[in-house]
């Protein structure tokens, strides 16, 4: 089984796994009977196949974006909710200190967000006194982040664009020295040619001494060797509790193209257990390895300069126990691989 390219954990670092809960009220441990009986028959591969390889256009060649997922477009407080449990600051912490341990002049970034969603770690930054940019594809997104960052009372430029497709960014020199793509956004650019678009984009607006930081599944995922994820959840609001499913046993996975199919659901219970709303999509995600994100960063200007485990320096990617992402902070290329 393929297990969440998503890890939760608590704040104190504990790795949640499958049905353990991050409501405020700590662990709990039934799963609502309506919840636990969904079912979802995937096509063989076969059909899959056959759809591959009757299409016209290549099959490693797609557009980026034609694909972009409901649960981000419909009612995006859903899935700011269902991961509001991460510690931003402390993830705000290490991307500064991976950009300041290569910075040239130790000067504060100017920062880019990529596919940043409701804009908390963008956000953050913006409240360190940072020049920030945040960028998403998704009209609802971006609204929603505008909102976040007015109610927070901090400044930030968030831009609507697609992460594959720009060339330009509204800072004061039009370049900036940290950008990233986090927790798992990158699964989204399903094919090689949407990667290198977008790591393309990125290096065209970095400076020369900055750097790019991407969030990823650990390679134990993209292989399905390891257990180290939570696929399902729980978070509080109030009175009402939203119960989260990242990812099914049996989702298709296609070993060719690495797009996994990831089934999402979220369901809003009330007070009393009731059903208040609930939905499931499908949402496809590219899985790269690390090798491939290496030759990915070459063939775009880029050089990988770490790998970690985790948002953390002091975590290598191969750190057992610990390593649970696949964090990889890139660098204009100095030219000489
Ligand atoms: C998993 S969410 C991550 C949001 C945020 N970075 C976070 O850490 O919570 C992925 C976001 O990527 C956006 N997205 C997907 N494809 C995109 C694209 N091609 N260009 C820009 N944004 C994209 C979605 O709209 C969504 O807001």
């Amino acid at each position: 089984m393929l297990k969440s390219p998503f890890t939760a954990r608590t704040r104190d670092g504990h790795v949640l796994t499958s049905r353990h809960q991050v409501g405020s009220q700590g662990a709990h441990s039934s799963t609502p009977q309506h919840w636990a009986s969904h079912t979802f028959r995937k096509q063989t591969s076969t059909v899959r196949f056959s759809y591959i390889f009757s299409s016209k256009r290549s099959l490693f060649a797609t557009h980026a974006n034609d694909d972009n997922a409901a649960i981000y477009s419909e009612d995006p407080t859903l899935y700011d909710l269902a991961f509001s449990f991460r510690d931003f600051s402390q993830e705000v912490d290490f991307l500064l200190e991976a950009a300041a341990q290569r910075s040239a002049t130790g000067k504060p970034p100017a920062v880019l967000e990529l596919a940043a969603g409701p804009g908390r770690h963008a956000i953050e930054f913006a409240r360190r006194g940072l020049e920030v940019v945040a960028l998403d594809c998704e009209e609802s997104m971006v609204e929603l982040g505008r909102q976040r960052a007015k109610e927070a009372g901090v400044e930030l430029k968030y831009v609507k664009a697609d992460m594959s497709d720009f060339d330009a960014v509204p800072t004061q020199d039009g370049k900036v020295s940290l950008a990233c793509l986090l927790l798992g956004s990158s699964c989204h650019l399903l094919t090689n040619d949407a990667i290198i678009a977008c790591f393309k984009s990125t290096a065209s607006v970095l400076a020369k001494d900055g750097v790019f930081v991407v969030e990823c599944p650990h390679p134990n995922e993209v292989f399905g060797v390891g257990d180290m994820t939570g696929d399902a959840w729980d978070v509080e609001r109030g009175d009402e509790t939203l119960l989260v499913e990242w990812g099914r046993e049996g989702d298709y996975f296609d070993p060719i193209t690495q797009v996994l199919e990831r089934t999402v659901g979220f369901s809003m219970l009330g007070k009393d257990g009731a059903v208040l709303s609930s939905r499931e999509d499908i949402v496809k995600q590219r899985l790269s390895t690390a090798v491939e994100i290496d030759a990915l960063a070459r063939a775009s200007g880029l050089q990988v300069d770490g790998f970690y485990g985790s948002m953390d320096l002091a975590i290598p990617l191969d750190m057992e126990d610990e390593a649970f992402r696949m964090v990889v902070v890139m660098r204009p290329s100095d030219g000489e691989l």
